[in-house]
């Protein structure tokens, strides 16, 4: 509270804190009846444990800030702001999120009840902004028929096999997303012991990163645009200029005043998506994860000003233990990302490295009928072989033949060695008898 008051004197303050997470756990679209609970709800809705982790989430996080005394303990909407992408998973997220802050009561009115913000599926760029350019669609259509795309399909038919027959229905290319949430749920619970079970595990896991995930190529600025741009420019752009402004303005003008607390309030957003936008924002920050994202992994960043130097930190929380005894700063890691001096990233060059990539609200418009135009949205699959079903046999083979290869150099390289020596010592011969 002493912070609230005396904002002027504190050299270093905390301004806003911006939530990007993952929705929570959530059942597979089209069950396919390996992992079942009695308690489950409707295909692509929240499990209870995925209910739990966003609340153990918001908890979390609310706990840490308001040690601090960053916000209030009674919500506002003035000062938190919350966003879902259009699915029953991230709107149930969100408010299991808010419940987490405010809880016991502290709701308007002991209503627990929050606005959440949210656009068509058109619109939305909570999930995949591209799809709202016709052409990007287009362009994944294509991507299916192309030749890499069939290939890399048909190098999977041993691995769809297998899991056909474990879930004992036709396991392919439309529901193998589903066949991996599945056992990603039942892995999550440690029942999966069996190896063949691992094995069908690692290969669904692996077809889904080997498909959805890596289609971007994020040394190409067009396709991190286009799949992050929106996303980059509201989180990192629109709103912390404008809470570096607000913040300048309020201590210019000292008229912060305990009468008037929504002005003396910090900001909190909250933005619930998928794993793909966590997933986008790692790789473009330049750490390559290489597995998809866990549920409710979220990405946090804090603005501070410094000596009205105004600068950035962001974490990660990789996974969500629902232990609910431990604290936020036990589960996040700090990052830095690509082009920042260190974790704490001034956010003018913060700003710098990423602008080529944002879009601003005013120029969305702009921006779809600009680079929806593109043709190669879709880079082809990726150069590391995939390493399930037939690289199994391949790879052992080029394994042995290379070993082979080596010891046929090795053995010319000795032999040729060893006959000029001998050549060597018949010369020498001659010499050594003078
Ligand atoms: C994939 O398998 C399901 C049954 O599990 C079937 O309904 C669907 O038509 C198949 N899709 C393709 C593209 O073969
Ligand atoms: C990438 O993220 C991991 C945590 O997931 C972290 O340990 C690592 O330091 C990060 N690397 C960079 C370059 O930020
Ligand atoms: C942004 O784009 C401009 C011109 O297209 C280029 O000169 C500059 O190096 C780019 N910035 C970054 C950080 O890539
Ligand atoms: C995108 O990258 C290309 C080639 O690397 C470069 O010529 C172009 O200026 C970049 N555009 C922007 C907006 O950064």
């Amino acid at each position: 509270m002493i912070l609230i008051h005396l904002p002027v004197f504190c050299l270093c303050e905390l301004v806003s804190v911006t939530t990007l997470a993952r929705h929570g756990e959530r059942t597979s679209i089209i069950p396919l009846g390996i992992y079942t609970d009695p308690q489950d709800p409707q295909p692509g809705h929240l499990t209870e444990l995925g209910l739990q982790m966003q609340y153990v989430l918001g908890k979390r996080i609310r706990d840490h800030y308001i040690k601090q005394n960053f916000f209030p303990e009674k919500y506002n909407s003035n000062n938190f702001y919350i966003r879902a992408s259009p699915f029953p998973r991230t709107q149930q997220s969100a408010q299991a999120h808010v419940i987490g802050y405010f809880r016991d009561g502290t709701g308007p009115d002991n209503i627990h009840t929050f606005p959440i913000q949210t656009d068509l599926y058109e619109e939305e760029w909570l999930f995949t902004a591209h799809d709202a350019c016709p052409r990007s669609l287009e362009n994944k259509r294509l991507f299916k028929e192309s030749t890499k795309y069939t290939e890399f399909m048909a190098s999977l038919k041993p691995d769809f096999e297998e899991a056909s027959a474990y879930f004992k229905t036709e396991i392919n290319e439309s529901n193998y997303h589903d066949a991996n949430d599945e056992l990603e749920r039942k892995a999550y619970r440690g029942l999966i012991t069996d190896e063949a079970e691992k094995k069908i595990a690692k290969a669904m896991n692996a077809a889904k990163m080997n498909t959805w995930f890596h289609q971007f190529d994020f040394e190409n600025n067009v396709t991190v645009k286009m799949v992050a741009g929106i996303l980059l420019g509201e989180l990192f752009y629109e709103n912390l200029n404008r809470d570096v402004s607000d913040y300048q303005h309020k201590t210019k003008t000292s008229d912060i005043n305990a009468e008037n607390p929504n002005d003396a309030l910090r900001k909190v957003r909250l933005y619930l998506g998928h794993d793909i936008n966590t997933w986008n924002l790692l790789n473009i920050f330049g750490n390559r994860t290489t597995h998809i994202p866990d549920y409710a992994s979220s990405i946090i960043t804090e603005l501070h000003v410094e000596n009205n130097e105004p600068f950035i930190q962001i974490y990660y929380v990789e996974e969500v233990p629902i232990d609910q005894s431990i604290s936020l700063e036990k589960t996040w890691v700090p990052i830095t990302p690509k082009g920042c001096p260190a974790h704490k990233c001034p956010l003018g060059t913060f700003q710098e490295q990423y602008r080529n990539y944002s879009v601003y609200k005013d120029k969305i418009l702009e921006w779809r009928e600009d680079i929806c135009q593109f043709k190669d949205f879709l880079v082809p699959l990726p150069k590391t072989s995939y390493k399930g079903g037939p690289t199994n046999v391949i790879l052992p083979l080029f394994t042995i033949l290379a070993i082979l290869f080596v010891a046929v150099v090795l053995i010319t390289i000795l032999t040729c060695c060893s006959k000029r020596q001998r050549k060597g010592g018949y010369q020498t011969l001659p010499d050594s008898s003078e």
